[in-house]
């Protein structure tokens, strides 16, 4: 039953083909180089940018499923959150392609994808949920950080969020404050790989705290304070590095005890990441050793899968159907602060 899903949430316009848990197609066009000279996500380019390149990443994802129109059997597309003109793109157009082809529709909430992509693996991607166990899920990009307790395949609950910038955010704001080129988080990454992690101690925000909401502003505003005053450091490759590496960390840390201590309190055995930042090789690694310590499972999306992808959106409107949820009006409106519920 092959059904065709289209993520334009943000800046990377995805259209993926999925069928009984098999990804056939995974097209993404990111737009990464056009949003990089200005240092961030211009809504309006964005939103014009998906409109241009929507049909030709279709076009792509289907030859690479190799189906025809005729045989796709449902549309989704995100729903929402995510940049509003970004949205409509995306979701008038799946919803005129489930008009035409009078199949069902199905609006999707990004984040709730996000949540389930990390059970997508294999060569051929496979989404399989036959080992599923309850589990925290860590949801972490540039627009959301997120811990959210998973019960069962489409049954999840809201723990906590960031009350400010998200953790991506924090690594590229940071990042453009050390004149890195956006987004700064995979350079960073880079860079911190040969620095000092204890070379400056930064603070952890909340990473105490008994509750599971984030806060990384704080620590964004300690770090240009630190430069303010110690300008010097980004003089040397050696002093960039240390910064990059004492940032990550802090950023790293907090990320990993706050996921495990709501964890042990819910008395799980399982988590899992997904989102952009886990791309992030420190975070996967850190995760992977205080899992192998306590005994707990871990499953981390694919990191083609932790940056924005269609895939995820059809793998959730796929299990959404077989659950027997009723399809989206073809009138539905985007939703662009719908919330985890
Ligand atoms: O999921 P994503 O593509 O888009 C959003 O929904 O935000 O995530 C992009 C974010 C950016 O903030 C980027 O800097 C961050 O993920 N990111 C990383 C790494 N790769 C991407 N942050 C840290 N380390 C990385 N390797
Ligand atoms: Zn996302």
């Amino acid at each position: 039953m092959p059904l065709l899903a289209f993520e334009t949430s943000c800046d990377e316009t995805s259209v993926a083909v999925v069928d009984r848990g098999r990804i056939l197609a995974n097209a993404v066009s990111s737009q990464i180089q056009l949003h990089a000279e200005y240092g961030g996500v211009v809504p309006e380019l964005a939103a014009r940018e998906h409109l241009r390149n929507l049909l030709p990443v279709a076009r792509s994802a289907l030859a690479d499923a190799g189906i025809g129109t005729e045989e796709i059997e449902a549309v989704a597309a995100t729903q929402g959150p995510g940049l509003p003109g970004a949205l409509l793109v995306g979701l008038k157009a799946a919803q005129a392609v489930a008009f035409a082809l009078r199949r069902p529709f199905l609006g999707i909430n990004h984040h709730e994808a996000h949540l389930y992509s990390p059970w997508i693996h294999g060569r051929p991607l496979v989404a399989d949920f036959a080992d599923f166990e309850p589990n925290v899920s860590l949801v972490v990009s540039g627009g959301h950080t997120m811990l959210v307790q998973v019960e069962s395949v489409l049954k999840h609950r809201l723990l906590g969020s960031t009350l400010d910038d998200a953790a991506g955010e924090c690594f590229d704001k940071v990042g453009k404050l050390m004149g890195l080129p956006y987004p700064a988080g995979p350079e960073i990454d880079r860079l911190a790989e040969t620095g000092d992690p204890r070379a400056h101690a930064f603070p952890r925000p909340l990473i105490d705290d008994p509750g599971d909401d984030f806060s990384f502003s704080g620590l964004k505003t300690s770090v240009r304070y630190f430069l303010r005053d110690h300008p010097e450091v980004l003089e040397t490759e050696k002093g960039i590095r240390d910064v990059c590496a004492s940032v990550q960390a802090a950023i790293v840390e907090v990320l990993v005890a706050k996921t495990v201590r709501a964890t042990r309190r819910l008395g799980l055995r399982c988590i899992t990441a997904s989102g952009g930042v886990t791309c992030n090789r420190s975070l996967r690694q850190a995760l992977a050793s205080v899992c192998a310590r306590d005994g707990l499972r871990l499953e981390l999306a694919e990191r083609a899968l932790c940056t924005d992808n269609a895939a995820m959106i059809a793998m959730t409107a796929e299990q959404k159907l077989r659950a027997g949820a009723a399809a989206t009006s073809l009138d539905a409106e985007i939703e662009p602060a719908w919330t985890l519920g």
